[in-house]
């Protein structure tokens, strides 16, 4: 439990890590990426003068949600692959000549 509260915590002082450099280095009408994108409708929406979901910890639960659904998904995926291949050498031969 404490090692994954660590984790957690590690984890958001990175995600946050990256919102700042994002907002620090962010040019309007150039949008990098997908934090970019939301760094530009959260301030539009600001602008506006509109009550919006578009705040800082909706961008972090964002990354973290994006993040962890691609990590433990995508590992297992190539964890089976491999299995696989141990037990079909002759398909693994015919990935690697691919
Ligand atoms: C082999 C790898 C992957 C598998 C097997 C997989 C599988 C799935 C499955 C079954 C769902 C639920 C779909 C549903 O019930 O509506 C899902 C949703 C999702 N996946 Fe993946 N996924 C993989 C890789 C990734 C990666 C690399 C990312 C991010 C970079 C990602 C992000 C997401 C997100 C954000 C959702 C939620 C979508 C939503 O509900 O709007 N996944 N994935």
């Amino acid at each position: 439990m404490r090692l994954l509260k660590e984790n957690s915590e590690i984890s958001k002082r990175w995600f946050e890590s990256i919102i700042q450099e994002h907002r620090n280095s962010y040019k309007k009408g150039t949008d990098r990426d997908f934090i970019d994108i939301f760094i530009s409708e959260a301030s539009e929406r600001e602008e506006a003068d509109e009550i919006s979901t578009f705040t800082d910890l909706q961008l972090y639960m964002l990354i973290r949600d994006i993040i962890g659904a691609g990590t433990e998904t995508t590992a297992t995926t190539i964890r089976w692959i491999l299995l696989q291949f141990l037990h079909f050498p002759e398909i693994q031969d015919k990935c690697s000549r691919k």
